[in-house]
């Protein structure tokens, strides 16, 4: 109900068009360089008839020839011109001939571009190349830190929250306590945002700040580093038992070769910006767990829970 006839289309195949239309345009040559030789034989006629009959500049001579000589013979020239155009240079560099040059060019350039793109691919491959070993340098192997010399201590939320805008979320005075106690002594591994949420360094600690800026200013006293190894290799030195205090991105880094985790867990869930990864108990045993319940100077309950790498 819906469907309508198609009227039947007539499909000229483009190939014998431009047979066609070629044709068509060999015959207009041909036909134009016939008038040419029908004008030039009468043409040249009628300079005769005027020269030698009529005596029309009898008296004008070239290297003492007949000016109509060379009047016959410069259209001559030109006819012969005309018929080199219409059967040599129109019939083997026609449309053909443009078309094949094209082809040869555009290959040219096909395999050009194809060249350019291989010499761009190998330099890309070779940047990404020295950027791997570059990152590979900066990252610490597992296998290089003495598991034994690194603790990660934090406090987090049920939900792994850490912090939110650069600070803390929670004020639980014991766990501040157990945190001084903990560090005291000790080289304690930072990043560069959690040095900066301090209002000043931290006593009876040394400060190691992990840093992408070369040119980092930091107070008298703390030492600025530019990745994680730098930072493991100049605390181990003379500290058996370094801690990595934060914040998100450092843990994360300093994760996978950590031996203990000091966890403060909040009992509570928070909304925040800054992660601690998710302890998993196939690689963490837990070896303390103290409960503190909610009081006067302590909004939320919280424990504090000690894991070992299995
Ligand atoms: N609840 C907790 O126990 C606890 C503990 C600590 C911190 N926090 C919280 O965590 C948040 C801060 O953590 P965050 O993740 O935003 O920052 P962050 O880890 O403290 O510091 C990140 C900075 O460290 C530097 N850095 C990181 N990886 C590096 C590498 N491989 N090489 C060189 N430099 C590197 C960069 O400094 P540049 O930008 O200068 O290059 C980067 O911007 C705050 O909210 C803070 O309060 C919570």
């Amino acid at each position: 109900m819906f469907g309508s006839k198609k009227k039947p289309t007539t499909q000229i195949d483009q190939e014998q068009l431009a047979l066609i239309k070629n044709a068509q345009k060999r015959i207009k040559q041909k036909k134009r360089l016939y008038y040419h030789l029908v004008i030039f034989i009468i043409g040249s006629a009628i300079l005769v008839l005027l020269n030698v009959v009529l005596g029309f500049g009898n008296n004008v001579t070239l290297f003492g020839t007949q000016w109509f000589v060379w009047a016959v013979l410069a259209w001559l020239f030109l006819f012969v011109f005309h018929v080199f155009d219409v059967y040599i240079t129109n019939k083997f560099m026609g449309k053909d001939w443009e078309a094949k040059q094209l082809e040869r060019l555009v290959g040219q350039q096909e395999l050009r571009i194809e060249k350019l793109k291989q010499k761009f691919l190998e330099q890309e491959t070779k940047i990404a190349k020295e950027q791997a070993k570059a990152e590979l340098e900066n990252t610490v192997k597992p296998e290089i830190i003495d598991r034994s010399s690194l603790s990660l201590i934090v406090a987090a939320a049920e939900n792994n929250v850490i912090g939110k805008d650069n600070q803390l979320i929670w004020h639980l005075s014991d766990d501040l306590k157990r945190f001084k106690k903990l560090t005291s002594g000790h080289h304690i591994i930072m990043g560069r945002k959690t040095f900066e949420s301090f209002p000043k360094p931290l006593p009876n600690r040394t400060h190691v700040v992990i840093t992408r800026q070369k040119n980092y200013k930091a107070p008298k006293g703390v030492i600025v580093v530019h990745n994680m190894k730098e930072a493991v290799s100049v605390a181990t030195l003379s500290d058996a038992n370094p801690y990595v205090i934060g914040g998100g991105e450092i843990y994360k880094q300093a994760f996978p070769f950590a031996t203990k985790i000091e966890l403060t867990r909040v009992h509570h869930e928070f909304e925040g910006d800054t992660y601690f990864p998710e302890i998993d108990t196939k690689d963490w045993k837990e070896t303390a767990n103290e409960f503190h319940p909610k009081d006067n100077k302590h909004e939320y309950e919280f424990s504090f829970i000690t894991y070992e790498r299995v």
